[in-house]
């Protein structure tokens, strides 16, 4: 029950139900504490829209040695987090382990893709160069002009709606509340975030808050100056195709790993589903808060990735969408405290939400357990923006 005059209790609020928070709820329920999630329509953002590509090393640039690593120990987590949802909740979450295919068109594509092996064998990633005739032997469905490629054995895929839903019956089996309202403001006291109001009147007392609303983290009342990261929108438009029921009589799926390509220097996905799905992304933006399906942007898509398999033009085009991607200034997620002792970060994951949730919620629930970061997370405190920041990381969450 919500409503004005009520107030709930619990050791900790999570503010926004993406993939995120939504793991982050699951994790901390199981852990024994008592956990409240609000958000009035979970999973409806960017993890939504996701792909859900697992590729730690394409979404990692060379700076970028510990989102590789977050991204890698995600990875190695995924197949026992997406069984252990599965076992508890009776739902596939469509987890494919078939690696990813990174082609090339024309020479510079090739240059490109050189650097990505390169980058790939500097990290360890086993990492098998091909030609256009040994991609074209992986999957047939890919066009002549293809000269060659990378094939990640490692890199997996995941359904993100698939998986939301099953996160969210798995939440409530923990014994976690879902509150479907927006949190309007957060609250302090003593200079500590103690919980938080919902739209309806309904006030939160919490233990800790955990902030994983997305690009909006920033942009709840209460929250002091320097609170949350400095986060913007990247607009990602995505596509979703379907096989005719012809195509689908047919039998043979049109790929069988995710393809990654880059056409005439822009980059391009194409990830199966189970069922014959393919989704195609994606733009990326900078336009602020604007979630516009163009033309422009369906028409480059489904150029780029016609180049690159010309068979999706016999596909049904089944959804066409645009959602916004959390950025914080060097791309990489916000992990720990903040600056307001209580409140915990774990927003800003920008291309790789789905990737980085198991890994993520580990850390967090860790962090509300122990006060305490692995080393290895240590690069993603919101302290590198805001340096004063650090202070507030002495007294923990709890
Ligand atoms: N992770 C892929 C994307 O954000 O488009």
């Amino acid at each position: 029950m919500t409503g004005p005059g009520t107030v709930h209790r619990a050791d900790l609020l999570v503010i926004g139900g993406g993939m995120i928070g939504l793991a982050i709820a699951w994790r901390s329920a199981q852990r024994g504490m008592t956990v409240l999630l609000a958000d009035p329509r979970p999973a409806t953002g960017a993890s939504h829209a996701a792909a859900g590509m697992l590729t730690p090393v394409a979404e990692a640039a060379y700076a970028e040695r510990e989102l590789f690593e977050l991204g890698s120990r995600s990875l190695a987590a995924f197949g026992g987090f997406a069984a252990e949802l599965t076992e508890l909740t009776g739902l596939d979450v469509g987890l494919r382990q078939s690696g990813t295919l990174a082609v090339g068109y024309d020479a510079d594509d090739m240059a490109m893709l050189a650097e990505h092996a390169v980058l790939r064998e500097s990290f360890g990633v086993p990492t098998r160069r091909l030609t256009g005739r040994e991609c074209r032997g992986l999957e047939p469905m890919l066009g002549p002009g293809i000269s060659g490629g990378l094939l990640v054995t490692d890199d997996s895929s995941v359904d993100p709606r698939l998986l939301a839903a099953a996160l969210l019956a798995a939440i409530p089996a923990a014994g976690a509340v879902h509150l479907p309202r927006a949190v309007t403001t957060i609250r302090v006291a003593g200079g500590r975030a103690v919980g938080a109001e919902l739209d309806d009147g309904t006030v939160i007392e919490a233990g800790s808050v955990v902030l994983s609303a997305g690009w909006s983290s920033g942009a709840i009342a209460g929250l002091p100056p320097g609170a949350a990261p400095p986060l913007r929108p990247v607009k990602g438009q995505i596509l979703r195709l379907r096989p005719t029921a012809a195509l689908s009589a047919g039998g043979a799926p049109l790929l069988t790993r995710t393809v990654r390509g880059i056409v005439q220097g822009s980059p391009v996905y194409l990830v199966p589903r189970g069922d014959g799905e393919l989704v195609l992304g994606a733009t990326q933006e900078e336009l602020g808060p604007d979630t516009t399906v163009t033309a422009g942007g369906v028409w480059q898509l489904l150029r780029d990735a016609r180049a690159l398999v010309p068979g999706i033009t016999e596909f049904e085009l089944a959804e066409a969408i645009a959602a916004l991607r959390p950025g914080t200034p060097d791309n990489a997620p916000v992990l720990g405290p903040s600056a307001l002792p209580g409140l915990v970060l774990a927003t800003g994951h920008f291309r790789g939400g789905v990737l980085l949730a198991p890994v993520t919620a580990e850390i967090i629930v860790g962090y509300l357990e122990t006060g305490t970061l692995p080393a290895y997370a240590e690069a993603f405190l919101a302290e590198r923006f805001t340096p004063a920041a650090s202070a507030g990381r002495a007294g923990g969450a709890r």
